[in-house]
């Protein structure tokens, strides 16, 4: 039997096809995993209590925690008030201030042994 010259092109184009599917499917399987990846990876690297307080307190008690409108200074507010009253004002709010600025406990506790010593 006399063979047909283009056999050894059509078996590497036969392979060549086979193997762009596999990769193919290997890349769409890491595709999944990597975005698994980032959907799992926590929200942001605890920012620390300076971060927070001028993203999310400063806005009403001012870039240098003076105080500003009706949101009194915070510089100083260890002198009247203890580390747990601040987690209490941060957690449940007072006054015109809301509740609920910094969810994470954790956060909270931090924020306050922070905010005490600011003078
Ligand atoms: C929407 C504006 C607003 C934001 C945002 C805000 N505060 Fe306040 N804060 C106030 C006001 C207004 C008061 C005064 C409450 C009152 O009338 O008793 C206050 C009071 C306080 C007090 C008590 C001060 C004292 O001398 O008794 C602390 C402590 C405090 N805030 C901390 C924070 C921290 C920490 C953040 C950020 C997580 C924050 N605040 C964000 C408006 C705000």
């Amino acid at each position: 039997m006399k063979k047909n010259p283009l056999i050894p092109f059509a078996l590497i184009a036969v392979f060549g096809i086979g193997l762009m599917f596999l990769l193919g499917f290997v890349g769409l399987g890491n595709m999944d995993e990597m975005a698994n990846k980032g959907e799992e990876a926590p929200e942001t690297a605890a920012a620390s209590p300076e971060e927070v307080v001028k993203s999310t307190c400063a806005a009403c008690h001012g870039q240098d925690l003076a105080g500003q409108g009706n949101a009194p200074a915070l510089k100083g507010v260890g002198d009247h008030l203890s580390v747990e009253e601040i987690q209490d004002v941060i957690t449940n709010g007072r006054g015109a201030m809301p509740a609920g600025l910094v969810k994470d406990p954790a956060q909270v506790q931090e924020i306050a042994n922070w905010l005490v010593e600011q003078k």
